[in-house]
């Protein structure tokens, strides 16, 4: 609920007992009155609270969901007519590096079986690296469990942001996203102004720029990004298969995969494309036991957008 000071009131909806456990911390530890929240221990399908709020926002679950128009359907009867909706996107091209690295730390960690001791071990690893990411305040013990060691990153399903588009389009108007990847060029003249198809038509030019943190904003054919989402799928399939079997054979298969877009990749974006070399050269010398990360200075420093956010502001339909 907001009011003219500000947020008034927050309801969390939050499953697990170490979420609300963390909320409840952040909410003591700044002091704030524990009339000002409420923590829902369920998830937002079993919700039975008939509220509408000024905002709802889904943050960084979506994309590991199996039912997904289930939860949209939900957040929307959820925000009231001329209210605010933000979700978190995420896919198989943002999380590209990503898994790239995740690729890597199962190799290098493959003969730590103590839990502890390997995000130990990983946190070292890892930490220099996101140390060179700007703006990033994660811990990196954070980052390793999050993107590393469970599967949140490395699931089979995706919510990105032409997905986002279709669900909600019918009820709600698009605000925008961060990164902000959509211009309207709607005309006052232009009444029948499809946006929301204009939208989807630059995100499927744009969407390569997706793949790192820091690139300029690049644009490629329709035809080759829908190319390579389905490498990027392939390879985000065969990484966890990887991983499921510890079976070398997956890993040239992500040579070859890596082999194939090449030269896609070389045309899409040449910056990007120096990272991508490297991070092949990284497969080869894992795969000859001579790795050596100072090899590498390009791919170490590399992260992808991993995470794209998308607002949209409900329709009134009765009006
Ligand atoms: C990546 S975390 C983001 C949490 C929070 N926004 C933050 O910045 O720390 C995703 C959260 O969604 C919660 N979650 C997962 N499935 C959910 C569901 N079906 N309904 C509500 N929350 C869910 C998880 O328990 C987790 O706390």
């Amino acid at each position: 609920m907001i009011g003219r000071g500000g947020i008034k009131h927050i309801d969390f909806i939050e499953p697990t007992t170490k979420g609300q456990q963390d909320l409840k911390w952040l909410y003591q530890s700044r002091k704030i009155p524990s009339d000002k929240y409420n923590i829902y221990p369920c998830v937002v399908e079993d919700f039975a609270e008939n509220k509408q709020y000024d905002i709802v926002i889904a943050e960084g679950f979506l994309d590991d969901m199996n039912n997904q128009e289930e939860i949209i359907r939900k957040l929307s009867s959820m925000c009231r007519p001329g209210g605010i909706i933000v979700v978190t996107c995420a896919d198989s091209v943002g999380y590209f590096v990503e898994i790239m690295k995740r690729l890597m730390a199962q190799v290098l960690a493959k003969d730590i079986e103590d839990f502890e001791e390997k995000v130990e071990f990983l946190t070292k690893f890892f930490e220099p690296q996101l140390k060179t990411l700007k703006g990033c305040s994660r811990p990196a013990r954070d980052w390793v469990l999050d993107c590393i060691m469970w599967s949140s990153i490395n699931n089979k399903y995706s919510f990105d942001l032409n997905k986002a588009l279709d669900l909600l389009k019918k009820e709600f108007y698009v605000l925008g996203s961060s990164p902000n990847l959509f211009t309207d060029y709607s005309w006052y003249q232009d009444v029948w102004h499809d946006t929301v198809l204009e939208y989807k038509k630059q995100f499927s030019v744009k969407r390569m720029s997706l793949l790192m943190a820091g690139m300029r904003e690049t644009e490629s054919q329709e035809e080759t990004v829908n190319k390579l989402v389905c490498f990027f799928d392939d390879i985000r399939d065969v990484e966890f298969k990887y991983e499921e079997t510890r079976d070398e054979k997956y890993i040239v298969a992500i040579e070859d995969m890596l082999c194939k877009i090449s030269p896609m990749i070389k045309k899409a974006d040449n910056h990007f494309f120096t990272v991508f070399q490297q991070i092949q050269l990284s497969l080869r010398d894992i795969s000859l036991n001579q790795f050596d990360i100072s090899k590498y200075p390009q791919f170490f420093q590399a992260f992808g957008r991993s995470q794209q956010y998308i607002a949209f502001e409900k329709k009134n339909l009765n009006e």
